[in-house]
């Protein structure tokens, strides 16, 4: 709203610039312009103190009060007392502002001097109408010649006057003063400004610091009052904002600097600072660059208000060379009119110039301005600087809040005032009051005081623009504004660098993701990164350790937060997957095979003798063992889980069981020959199927057993202590004593068919029947046993996998050592395959001991 209204502001002034170059339309009351520059008679005085002159005397030389000569003019302090008479002017020409009420001035030097400031403001508290000023038990009905005091310029001289004046809570309203000392309403409670407080200058260059990430920067003072308080009140104001300040400087005010410049400069290329704040008065500010140019150094320069304006530093020869100044100014509109009313006045005074009478009565205090009257047309420029125009605007709202302060409490409306000014008493500290709540629109902008006398608005930020070569002026361009809060646009700036791009000012650049800060040294800005481990993370990069992550997630390193697991299985599509289904399937086929021939030949000796129907239950088996593999893959659950395990042993039980009775017979029949004959048929039936029913009952019983005590795949998740962000999960086997005793269980069937058949003896000239069931039973064993130790050692995913294939190892393993013997005869030697050849096997009859030995 503020920056729109100033662009609002800016072109009616470029439009006025364009119309009217000859001023053409003067308002009607120029004409009656007053040549009195110091004086107006009025029914309210207002009284002003501006830095008129400069001391020419010394000091320290001083012997009578009066000994003090301020014969040297300034321009600045003579504008700024005719920028008040101008404000008067076009007040009392406003018939709507204080109808019927005129306002008089009375303006005085201060000489920027205590010792001078004095005397004018006596006089100011004299009563109204006399030169005295009354020594009395009650100052509440005390009426003083002025109502307000506007000014002074200097915050040098407010603690001098600033109390005395307090004391008759008279309004003194300061339009230069920015020192925030006297934002204390306690000690200056009758103290108000039109600029803002030093303070808030502060916190703007802090957050325009923080608004460009810079955190490394130095800060430069002159020792003085202005430049001590205005680093101190910067080194806290950043120390609270994580802005560190590498090195602050002083640059002498009363001895000669250049060393001291040296050695700061010095200081600031050790540091490797990118910015520099400078809270500066214009001349120390002017020694300290005159070195920097020298040093041909560059860098990212911040101005106070007190030297951004001046162009004492300014014009220095070379200042285009040290980089980006960045200046904070009062925010101000321009006064169309301010400069039309000088040109007219000084044309008045040109023309009714009266000679010049040197009047030696008067001292040289009261004669303000002894060269005044030769003012002339010529002399209007002085008006133009533009620190003048910034300046003759704060005076301007100073006296337009204490002519409607005055408005208000006098009661008027547009045409008529409820109290007379003449008849009834109005009292400074009336005005305070009337003061403290004022609003004033002035050129469409809403101005008032806040509860500590501040003004509600801050600073342009501005950037110096060095035009290119030829022309040394510098022109300010306003990159954005601040009051409470900082506007940048940062498009407008245009940085000196050397890439032309935003300059960087840090310790050390910043921490990435998932990294935690170690400070090393004594500046907060200054720290080595350290990654944070796996199994913690750091959220926010303010933390100062990386935290541990919650039971059941985990973190890789560097990370900025935890996760729960994610967990892959022996996928479908998996090589190994697809390997084994590969091998499951071929061994499939075998058995297919296998069952087809002997389906085929069915009824031949050689089946019978292989257990006849009892074989095609073990194939049978064997294909239920292979398929049941399939559990392992795929992603497990709890039901995949609960049944894995034990299919995987049980059906291996009933082919080995088959194999064990088929076993138990060759023992019968090859070491009790003479009864074996006899129950053969017993043996065959009831035996046989007795034997397997027992076995598969025990190995159902063991896997019963296995299944009560194993946890659920949902139990054992939730039990797994967390340490990683990926992994392979499969089923639990636990206990491994119940998972050992199944596939023992297997394992003891094998191991007994294989004791029982390999000492069995070889009946001579028959088929060979105990050495099929001692090989397929010993590669049994040995694959199984050998997988005790390959198990053990090796990772989740390869035990799975270990399992699988040496369930279809051992599967194939007896296919070919228990069948493949018998696929050869009945292809190979069909004629071999006749009663004889099995005799011993079908009849029970004992081999014919072997002849010989
Ligand atoms: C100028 O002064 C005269 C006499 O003092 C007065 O009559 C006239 O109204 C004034 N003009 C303006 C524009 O104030
Ligand atoms: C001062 O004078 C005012 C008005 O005359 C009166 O109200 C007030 O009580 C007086 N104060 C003292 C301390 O006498
Ligand atoms: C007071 O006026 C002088 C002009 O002589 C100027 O240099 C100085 O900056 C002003 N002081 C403040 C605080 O504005
Ligand atoms: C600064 O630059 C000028 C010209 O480029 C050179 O003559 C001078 O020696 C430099 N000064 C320093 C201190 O580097
Ligand atoms: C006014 O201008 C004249 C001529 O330029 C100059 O000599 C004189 O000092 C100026 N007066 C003031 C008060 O600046
Ligand atoms: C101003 O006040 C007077 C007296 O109180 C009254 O007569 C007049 O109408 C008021 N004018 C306006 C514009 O309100
Ligand atoms: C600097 O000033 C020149 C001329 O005064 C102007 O053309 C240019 O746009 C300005 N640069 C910036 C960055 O505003
Ligand atoms: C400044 O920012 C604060 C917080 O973001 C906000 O409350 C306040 O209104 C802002 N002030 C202005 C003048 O924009
Ligand atoms: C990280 O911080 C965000 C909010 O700042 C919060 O929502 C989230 O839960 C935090 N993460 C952890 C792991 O604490």
């Amino acid at each position: 709203h503020l920056l729109i209204s100033m662009i609002y502001e800016w072109t009616l002034l470029l439009l006025c610039g364009i119309l009217g170059s000859g001023f053409s339309e003067k308002p009607s009351w120029f004409k009656n312009i007053s040549t009195s520059l110091f004086k107006s008679p009025g029914d309210i005085l207002i009284g002003g103190l501006f830095p008129i002159n400069e001391l020419t005397s010394e000091l320290s030389k001083r012997v009578k009060p009066d000994d003090l000569e301020c014969n040297s003019i300034s321009t600045y302090g003579l504008s700024l007392a005719l920028a008040m008479k101008f404000s008067l002017d076009e007040i009392n020409s406003k018939e709507n502002l204080l109808p019927g009420i005129t306002l008089g001035f009375e303006s005085y030097d201060t000489c920027m001097q205590p010792a001078v400031v004095m005397r004018p403001v006596l006089q100011l508290l004299t009563k109204e109408s006399t030169e005295e000023l009354d020594i009395a038990c009650n100052y509440t009905d005390y009426k003083p010649r002025v109502i307000a005091i506007i000014g002074p310029n200097n915050s040098e001289l407010v603690p001098v006057i600033g109390k005395l004046i307090g004391f008759f809570l008279m309004p003194l309203i300061s339009y230069g003063a920015t020192s925030d000392m006297f934002s204390d309403k306690e000690t200056f409670p009758s103290f108000m400004r039109t600029v803002p407080s030093d303070r808030w200058q502060v916190a703007a260059m802090v957050q325009l610091l923080k608004e460009f990430g810079w955190n490394w920067v130095s800060v430069v003072g002159s020792d003085d009052e202005y430049g001590q308080k205005g680093q101190q009140q910067f080194s806290s104001m950043a120390n609270q904002e994580s802005i560190c300040v590498a090195y602050q400087g002083l640059i002498p005010v009363y001895s000669d600097p250049e060393q001291a410049v040296k050695e700061i400069l010095n200081r600031i290329v050790d540091a490797k600072v990118g910015v520099v704040v400078v809270f500066s008065l214009p001349k120390p500010a002017r020694d300290f660059f005159i070195e920097v140019i020298k040093r041909n150094m560059t860098g990212v320069w911040m101005a106070s208000t007190a030297w951004a304006l001046n162009d004492v530093v300014a014009t220095l020869p070379g200042i285009n060379s040290i980089g980006t100044v960045l200046a904070f100014v009062d925010i101000t509109r321009p006064l169309p009119l301010f400069t039309p009313y000088i040109h007219e006045l000084f044309t008045k005074m040109e023309e009714m110039q009266i000679p010049q009478q040197p009047d030696t009565k008067i001292s040289p205090l009261d004669n303000i301005c002894p060269r005044c009257s030769d003012l002339s047309q010529a002399n209007v420029s002085m008006v133009q600087i533009k620190l003048v125009q910034r300046s003759a605007f704060s005076v301007y709202t100073a006296i337009y809040c204490v002519a409607h302060a005055l408005h208000d409490l006098l009661g008027c409306n547009t045409t008529h005032c409820t109290l007379n000014p003449r008849t009834d008493n109005v009292y400074p500290w009336q005005l305070l009051q009337s003061l403290q709540k004022v609003s004033v629109d002035l050129e469409g902008v809403n101005f008032k005081f806040d509860k500590e006398g501040n003004p509600n608005f801050g600073y342009d930020v501005m950037q110096w623009n060095f035009s290119d070569t030829s022309d040394t002026t510098v022109h300010l361009d306003i990159i954005g504004y601040f009051y409470q809060n900082l506007t940048i646009n940062k498009n407008k700036i245009k940085w000196h660098t050397k890439n032309g791009k935003e300059p960087m000012s840090t310790c050390s650049s910043d921490c990435g993701i998932g990294q935690v800060r170690r400070v090393k040294g004594f500046h907060s800005c200054c720290f080595d990164c350290i990654d944070c481990k796996e199994g913690t993370f750091l959220n926010t990069s303010d933390d100062i350790q990386c935290k541990s992550c919650p039971a059941g997630q985990w973190s890789t390193l560097r990370s900025t937060s935890c996760v729960y697991p994610i967990y892959t299985y022996l996928d479908w599509s998996n090589y190994e997957s697809i390997g084994l289904i590969l091998g499951g399937i071929l061994v499939l086929a075998s058995h297919v095979w296998v069952g087809a021939l002997f389906f085929k030949h069915r009824g031949t000796p050689l089946v019978k003798t292989a257990g006849g129907p009892l074989s095609g239950l073990m194939l049978l088996s064997l294909v239920g063992t292979c398929i049941s593999l399939v559990l392992f893959l795929g992603q497990p659950g709890d039901v995949v889980c609960r049944l894995q395990e034990p299919l995987n042993a049980f059906f291996p039980t009933v082919a080995l069981s088959v194999i064990l009775t088929i076993s138990l017979q060759i023992v019968c029949i090859t070491e009790f020959p003479e009864k074996s004959s006899d129950h053969l048929e017993n043996i065959r039936g009831r035996g046989s199927l007795f034997v397997i029913l027992g076995c598969c009952g025990v190995q159902a019983g063991l896997c019963g057993w296995y299944v009560q005590e194993s946890p659920s795949l949902t139990q054992y998740v939730a039990s797994l202590e967390v340490t990683y962000v990926k992994t392979f999960l499969r089923c639990p086997v636990e206990p491994m004593l119940n998972f050992g005793l199944m596939l023992g269980f297997n394992v003891l069937l094998a191991l007994v068919s294989f004791m029982a058949t390999f000492m069995a003896l070889k009946p001579p000239g028959q088929y060979n029947l105990a050495r099929d069931i001692t090989i397929s039973t010993l590669s049994y064993c040995v694959l199984w046993v050998m997988f005790i130790p390959i198990y053990t050692s090796l990772n989740d995913k390869d035990k799975s996998i270990a399992q699988v294939g040496v369930s279809l190892l051992s599967n194939i393993g007896l296919v070919v050592a228990y069948f493949f013997p018998k696929w050869q005869l009945l292809v190979k030697h069909p004629e071999l395959n006749t009663v004889d050849h099995f005799r011993t096997f079908l009849e029970g009859v004992p081999p014919t001991p072997p002849e010989e030995s």
